[in-house]
């Protein structure tokens, strides 16, 4: 298919896409889904062709290049940040009215802003990967011209994926290490809790069965219960019992200490990108 060929036909879609890969694809399908997006209305500017195509199958318009989604009146930037110089080349410059919500790390909102002309309004979000499965946790924040309708379009947008949190912009990199990131320090959890139970004896199978419903079931507890993660925990830990003597190893090891220095290297890592 020729760029021309598949370049949207609507001058002025309501909401697009600039960048439409793993995490704008995961939104994209599950907003269109929902009915938080209208895919009519919605158009897809992205340079992968198989992910066009993705897009366009969800009823989306579709687009090769950046500089169709200018008449939007929102823009979800969902490229690497590294291709963000490119985009934004493209795009610029944006009208006043325009409302640009960025999923990119490191790109603060006033060098967006000023990336795309200098009057564009700019919300940021910082999602997860569970947004994949209808589950991420996204963390919103108002930014350079943000209004507080900006703020509340980006809750509409993400909560087709999950739950969000409003922050303030400054904390953007404590939500990365707190939402971002966190997904990974339970794969961690998991890898390890797996192959703690093979050593025990329990085949691959059972290992990764007992591993995957045991944090589930232990997620929708810690959600739907009241208590918080103290309470359920010592609820579990009887004096002299076998949970008390798994925790104190892992207290003996500084389990707690290690999750908190894990997380202050991620916040110092996403802030030193950003510079
Ligand atoms: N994945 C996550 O969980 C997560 C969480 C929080 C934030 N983010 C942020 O989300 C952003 C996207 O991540 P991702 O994993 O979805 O990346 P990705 O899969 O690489 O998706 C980005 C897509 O944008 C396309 N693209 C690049 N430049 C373009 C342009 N000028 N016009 C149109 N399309 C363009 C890319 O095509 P090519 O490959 O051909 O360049 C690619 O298909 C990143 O900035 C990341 O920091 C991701």
């Amino acid at each position: 298919m020729s760029h021309a060929a598949d370049r949207a036909q609507d001058p002025t879609p309501a909401f697009a896409f600039v960048g439409c890969g793993n995490l704008g694809g995961a939104i994209l399908a599950r907003a269109v889904g929902s009915g938080a997006l209208d895919a009519a209305r919605t158009l897809v500017c992205e340079s992968d062709p198989a992910r066009r195509a993705q897009a366009a199958a969800l009823g989306a318009r579709v687009s090769a290049d950046a500089a169709d989604a200018r008449g939007a009146r929102t823009l979800l930037l969902a490229v690497k940040p590294q291709s963000f110089g490119d985009a934004a080349a493209r795009l610029a410059p944006l009208p006043g009215d325009a409302l640009v919500i960025s999923v990119m790390a490191g790109w603060g909102s006033a060098a967006i802003r000023q990336a795309l002309g200098g009057a564009a309004r700019v919300v940021r979000a910082m999602p997860n990967t569970p947004v994949q499965v209808g589950c991420g946790m996204t963390a919103i924040a108002a930014g350079a011209g943000a209004l507080e309708a900006d703020v509340a379009e980006a809750e509409r947008v993400f909560g087709a994926v999950g739950r969000t949190v409003r922050i303030p912009e400054e904390l953007i990199d404590a939500a990365v290490a707190a939402g971002g990131s966190g997904p990974a320090y339970l794969f961690l959890l998991a890898e390890a809790q797996e192959a703690g139970a093979r050593a025990l004896g329990l085949d691959a199978v059972t290992a990764r069965a007992m591993t995957v419903q045991t944090i589930l079931g232990a997620a929708q507890l810690l959600a739907q219960d009241g208590r918080d993660a103290a309470a359920l925990r010592a609820a579990v830990t009887s004096k002299g019992g076998t949970t008390a003597a798994a925790i104190a190893v892992l207290e003996q090891r500084g389990f707690a200490q290690a999750v908190a220095d894990a997380m202050r290297a991620a916040r110092d890592r996403s802030a030193e990108l950003g510079k």
